[in-house]
């Protein structure tokens, strides 16, 4: 579905990706694992269209996605929930819901995908009306996963979604994010500072390092090696 092929990114002239390459199938859970400053959260605004590539390519079912702007790529099927969440704090959790659903005019869609994401998160229902700045981390988190499934993704890419959540609360968000692959299909490109719950989860894995991919293999293979539980899972 989603093919990144020699990927270079740069901020004021420092290259941050080099090289990138990177693949994620239809209906595949694939994460993305690697130390702070790796070049994470630039490699999934760059899918986003939030950065420009200045080598390299990205293609979603073999068209290039390069050049086109965020709006663009939500309407191709690709969301991403941003790190630290970006919601609009002073609108209730109905209408950042909305904001999700721009590109999905039809009312009869939309009703259905808000009973969909009330059902995902029941505590996002009961809150509906609540705004958004008073929600609790968990729940701003639950609501910025809610508002990026509402533009109905194909490729739902989250950057760190567990970010500050209490380990119970980390389970509940990758356990949504099993059960969205198993039970609907959903394809999802997930980077994860819990590596070993996300390499868990996952069927596919790449490691970043230094704006490289040093190893990939299956969430399984990744977790059993010696590499990955020295640098990642602290053993
Ligand atoms: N707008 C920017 N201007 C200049 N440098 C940047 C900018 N954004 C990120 N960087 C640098 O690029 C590198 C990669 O950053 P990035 O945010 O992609 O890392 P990350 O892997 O997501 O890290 P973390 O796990 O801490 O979120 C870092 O060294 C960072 O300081
Ligand atoms: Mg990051």
């Amino acid at each position: 579905m989603l093919v990144v092929k020699d990927l270079w990114v740069r901020y004021d002239e420092i290259p941050v990706l080099r090289g990138v390459s990177l693949e994620v199938r239809e209906g595949e859970l694939v994460a993305l694992v690697g130390a702070n400053g790796a070049g994470k959260s630039t490699f999934l605004k760059t899918v986003a269209g939030l950065l420009t590539p200045y080598q390299g390519d990205v293609l979603l079912e073999g068209r290039s996605l390069v050049g086109l702007p965020p709006h663009q790529i939500v309407r191709q099927g690709i969301a991403l929930v941003p790190e630290g969440r970006r919601l609009f704090t002073r609108l209730t959790v109905y209408e950042n819901l909305l904001t999700g659903a721009a590109t999905r005019p039809d009312p009869q869609e939309r009703r259905q995908m808000l009973e969909e994401v009330f059902d995902l998160f029941p505590r996002l229902a009961e809150r509906r009306h609540q705004k958004a700045g008073t929600l609790s981390g968990g729940e701003q988190q639950m609501l910025a996963i809610a508002r990026a499934l509402m533009a109905r993704p194909r490729l739902l890419m989250l950057d760190e979604p567990s970010l500050g959540l209490m380990p119970k609360l980390v389970d509940l968000i990758l356990e949504t994010l099993q059960r969205l692959n198993r039970e609907q299909g959903m394809t999802i490109l997930l980077v994860e500072q819990n590596v070993r719950e996300a390499l868990d989860i996952a069927h596919r894995g790449y490691v970043l390092q230094s704006g490289r991919i040093v190893m990939q293999g299956t969430g399984q293979e990744l977790l059993a090696s010696e590499e990955i539980q020295k640098a990642y899972l602290g053993m």
